[in-house]
């Protein structure tokens, strides 16, 4: 957990580039946040939620822009302690109440109840990027979960284990042999594995590095979820009407983009993200659970 906070707090006075509408084509990495929120806004929007919740919420660029849009009452927190100064700088900034972004680790029981009872339950909450970073699913949407009314509605964001059927690399044969294939006799899954080390780009990806004093987001805990076993989870703590949103799409597989012109490939990426079909599930690497609480 500590280098999870590590991270955020060495990332924080950078993150609001990724919500910047000038810097969609000038970013070297594709603003697939930035699309993210556009969706969530919409998804708030048609549900006509008038109070949202964020937990995770870094530097409240995302919750500050959905009031902005929306009008409606914003209440959020963040683990690190750098991104919820930055976030309270930023809310009192757009002319909005510092106090309404506090300082909270999720899986601290005792401060999330006390945070749940303190800003009582919203329409709306919503977690973006946050699930990879904790170790108890369960827990987690039971957090989520004390923070919304009866009706209210739950957005959920996750790395999107499925789009290892699309990649053709290490995470192909991970999720082959560890998942698809969990249950297969060792015998059959050992000569898979030896015939995938063959057809597959097992040394892909690479580790993103970063020249900064804290670890890199491929050096802490962000794990992948498959989105049939999540949507399982979030049923479990009384949700229902359960519907998948994707988003950061990929045209090609990763390990061959650099060979399109790079103005090209993100115009098809960009295009790709009103694709409200099944094929986000393939294409996509992050989607978004939405449930509405019973
Ligand atoms: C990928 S960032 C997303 C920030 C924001 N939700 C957004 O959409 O831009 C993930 C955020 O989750 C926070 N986070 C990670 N683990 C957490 C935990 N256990 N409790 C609360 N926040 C956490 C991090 O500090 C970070 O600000």
């Amino acid at each position: 957990m500590s280098d999870v906070r590590a991270h955020y707090d060495e990332s924080a006075s950078s993150y609001h580039e990724q919500y910047d509408p000038d810097l969609i084509w000038r970013n070297a990495e594709y603003p697939a946040n930035f699309f993210r929120l556009e969706k969530v806004i919409r998804i708030l929007e048609d549900r006509g939620v008038s109070s949202v919740y964020e937990l995770g919420a870094g530097e409240a660029s995302p919750i500050i822009r959905i009031r902005e849009r929306l009008g409606v009452d914003i209440r959020a927190s963040d683990l690190s302690p750098e991104m919820v100064r930055l976030g309270k700088e930023n809310l009192a900034r757009h002319g909005m109440d510092p106090e309404w972004l506090t300082l909270l680790d999720v899986e601290d029981d005792a401060a999330l109840g006390a945070e749940a009872a303190r800003v009582g339950p919203s329409d709306a909450v919503i977690a973006l990027g946050v699930i990879p970073h904790v170790r108890d699913d369960d827990a987690f949407v039971a957090a989520m979960a004390q923070f919304v009314r009866p009706g209210g509605s739950l957005i959920l964001q996750f790395r999107n284990a499925m789009f290892s059927m699309f990649t053709f690399n290490r995470l192909t044969k991970e999720f082959i042999l560890g998942e698809i294939m969990a249950s297969v006799p060792k015998t059959f899954r050992d000569a898979v594995e030896e015939d995938l080390d063959v057809r597959l780009a097992v040394d892909k990806p690479p580790k993103r590095e970063w020249d900064k004093d804290a670890p890199a987001y491929d050096e802490i805990l962000a794990r992948f979820h498959n989105p049939f076993e999540l949507a399982d989870v979030v049923r479990r703590h009384g949700f229902d009407s359960i519907e998948y949103g994707w988003y950061n799409f990929h045209p090609t597989y990763p390990m061959i983009a650099g060979r399109f012109d790079a103005k090209e490939y993100r115009e098809a990426q960009i295009a790709l993200e009103s694709d409200d079909s099944w094929r986000g599930m393939f294409l996509c690497s992050a989607g978004m659970i939405i449930a509405r609480k019973l």
